[in-house]
């Protein structure tokens, strides 16, 4: 089971005609011929409406909206409709809604609010998919089902403290194995008895905020537990449709570098992925590429469906900035570019009312095709329309591999020390940043993936190491790659226990350095480090944390210049087996980081055909058929003219392209190079 059968980059989105009178879904159909959108998403909060009392299912408005989808050949992504619960369960069963982080049991209202452990909830949840699966599993325009929606949050009930403690048995069989993996002996918090374990709150080990635990085991163990609970909900729902739908891909909507979930322990019980990409700002290029590969590596490189965007603003920020002409496009591309093998908006008409009636839509409240947002979203049905199946099922062929770890997120950010500064995201951004303006493709990947195919390992803030990953990080450098990690790595087990070695812990061979001492401070101190030497040698600044390295065989790569302990290593390079590690020991600023990154990746052969033009992106896919596409992707307000790297045809314009010759882009320009074999 994998990625829906499409005939081309499906494209459209989430259609909630259940809002507005039936006469208005002709309109709405016509409008979509106009934009080429070819694949609608239904029913993703209709629970209320297909169940409106517990022992009634009505289907017959989502019969007839799935009626007309497929009458007018479009595609249908369905959903079970279980992302809102309706007001009557939640008065039938208080247990359905959940109790929050401050031990605030909640009643009815939003969304995405049910108690994950709740048996009614998961009965109910199960039996709606369970009915909107058997009951159009033979529809022929149901191409993928949507399982709830946008997965998150947490719960702190009196059910998930059960579930928890289930878990727990599950994890650790005994107390004693509990109690060493929490070091309960620290402030007298030895467990004699599974029910005196309580869900990490405010009412319990937190003080100031979620981040702030007196057990950091607890913590970490609640927000796996939190993560588990959900994949139930949704394994529960997928094996309801699997009933009557044996075959087709089931999938539900990521949310990118969303904290309380680990992806990478949903993945594999995704047929495929998909997420929902709203960049915090205009200026989020890198970070939206960074994202796009990882959910690309969730399931080993297989395509993902970009699931949601917006066409022009959203509606739920403080300030919502309106896409300038020609970024929804930009992005679109981009997408395309880094794997997504689906390109849908939420959403195609706009509500009238409630929350999202400012979000952006390809068709507003006016229902006109004449606005500049519908033209550009049209524009953009005609280029996928001439893309064709070209790029269906290609994958990126990266050498390089950026390593993410939610385990490590987590431990990094709920630890008392060094820093509570020093953020997971701003670390891996800063050196997927400088792989980025490299050019480099670049597979962003769990700690359990096999490494055996990459030259390079970038491992930011590492702080968690776990099982074998310190013997497969050296393997990669024995045979010849390089692995680079930076301060705060190596740390903790999988327990958030320090290592009883020296820092950085298992990686210490490899990184052939010993870290004694370490010193934080605001953000405002600056300690500059000198890089490389001779003509090479350049000053920057680094800030927030400050390891004291003692070299155990590494060489000496940049240096402190201020304080006590000016002239000690802040970067070295060890030689190991064929290859090296690097060990960065300080938070170098964005000039630093691209130094050492370039260092380490002038040893192999991986720079992009532009590692020196900024702003313009690339990203090359290899299609199933073998042939290569290269994307250039112009992040800049104004045109870029470079040197084609390879012959080819740009399969947006069908222009033909000779090696060396003038290339064009446009402001926000895209060009998709199908090189010649
Ligand atoms: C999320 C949800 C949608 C909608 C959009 C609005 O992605 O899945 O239902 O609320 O946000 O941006
Ligand atoms: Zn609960």
């Amino acid at each position: 089971m994998s990625l829906p059968v499409t005939a081309k980059v499906p494209f459209g989105g989430d259609y909630n005609p259940e809002q507005w009178p039936e006469d208005v879904w002709k309109q709405d159909y016509r409008l979509f011929d106009t934009a080429r959108i070819d694949l609608v998403t239904i029913g993703v909060f209709d629970w209320a409406l297909n169940q409106p009392a517990e022992d009634v299912y009505d289907f017959s408005l989502l019969d007839r909206i799935v009626e007309r989808a497929g009458a007018e050949g479009r595609g249908i992504c369905l959903a079970t409709g279980t992302g809102a619960h309706p007001a009557w369960l939640a008065k039938a069963y208080p247990e359905v809604t959940r109790t929050d982080f401050e031990g605030r049991k909640h009643r009815f209202g939003q969304r995405h609010n049910s108690c994950p452990s709740s048996p009614v909830f998961r009965r109910l949840s199960t039996e709606l998919a369970r009915r909107v699966a058997r009951r159009y599993a033979d529809s022929p325009a149901v191409v993928a089902w949507h399982v709830g929606n946008e997965y998150g949050g947490a719960c702190y009930c009196a059910l998930c403290a059960n579930g928890f403690r289930d878990w727990l048995r599950n994890r650790y069989g005994t107390l004693d194995e509990l109690n060493e993996a929490w070091y309960t002996t620290f402030w007298s918090h030895t467990f004699t008895d599974w029910d005196e374990i309580e869900p990490p709150s405010a009412l319990t080990e937190h003080w100031r905020g979620p981040d702030h635990t007196a057990f950091q085991g607890i913590t970490l163990d609640y927000l796996r537990f939190s993560s588990d609970a959900m994949l139930t909900n949704f394994r529960d729902e997928k094996a309801a449709i699997r009933e009557s739908s044996p075959v087709l891909p089931v999938t539900t909507n990521f949310m990118g570098m969303y904290r309380p979930i680990d992806y990478h322990r949903w993945a594999s019980h995704l047929d495929f992925v998909s997420w929902d990409n709203y960049p915090p700002d205009d200026e989020s290029a890198a970070r939206m590429a960074l994202t796009h590969d990882l959910m690309r590596g969730l399931k080993d490189g297989q395509p993902f469906w970009l699931m949601e965007q917006t066409p022009s603003f959203t509606a739920c920020r403080d300030v919502n900035p309106l896409k300038r002409p020609g970024l929804m496009r930009l992005w679109s591309w981009q997408a395309v570019a880094h794997g997504a093998d689906a390109v849908l908006f939420f959403q195609l008409r706009a509500a009238r009312g409630a929350s999202e009636k400012y979000h952006g839509a390809v068709i507003g409240h006016a229902g006109r095709s004449d606005t500049r947002v519908f033209r550009e979203v049209a524009e953009l049905g005609v280029e996928l329309d001439r893309l064709g199946p070209a790029s269906l099922g290609a994958r990126t062929p990266a050498r390089v591999a950026l390593l993410f770890d939610w385990d490590s997120w987590w431990a990094l950010e709920i630890s008392d020390g060094p820093s509570r500064l020093v953020r997971y995201q701003q670390v891996v951004l800063a050196y997927h940043r400088a792989l980025w303006d490299a050019g480099v493709d670049l597979d962003v990947v769990a700690v359990t993936q096999d490494l055996s195919r990459y030259d390079v390992v970038v491992a930011p803030a590492l702080h968690m190491l776990k099982g074998d990953l310190p013997q497969r990080l050296e393997a990669v450098a024995e045979r010849g790659g390089s692995v680079l990690t930076t301060y705060l790595s190596g740390r903790v087990d999988e327990n958030d226990q320090a290592f009883l070695m020296d820092v950085p812990g298992p990686l210490g061979q490899l990184m052939g350095v010993r870290v004694d001492e370490w010193d934080a401070r605001g953000p405002e101190v600056v300690n500059p480090v000198r890089l490389g030497d001779g003509a090479d040698q350049v000053d920057v600044e680094a800030r927030l944390l400050f390891e004291v390295v003692i070299p155990q065989g590494a060489e000496v790569v940049g240096t402190y210049q201020a304080d006590f302990y000016a002239g000690t290593p802040a970067v070295t390079r060890n030689s190991f087996g064929a290859g090296d590690g690097w060990y960065v020991a300080a938070g170098l600023d964005q000039a630093g980081v691209s130094w050492v990154v370039r260092q380490v990746l002038a040893r192999h052969d991986v720079l992009g055909p532009y590692p020196d033009v900024p702003d313009l992106e690339s990203a090359v896919r290899v299609a199933p058929d073998g042939s290569r596409l290269l994307f250039l992707l112009n992040h800049r307000a104004e045109p870029i003219e470079v040197a084609a790297p390879t012959s080819g045809v740009d399969l947006l314009t069908g222009d033909r392209t000779a090696t060396g010759a003038a290339l064009r882009l446009p402001a926000y320009g895209v060009v998709v190079l199908r090189a010649d074999a």
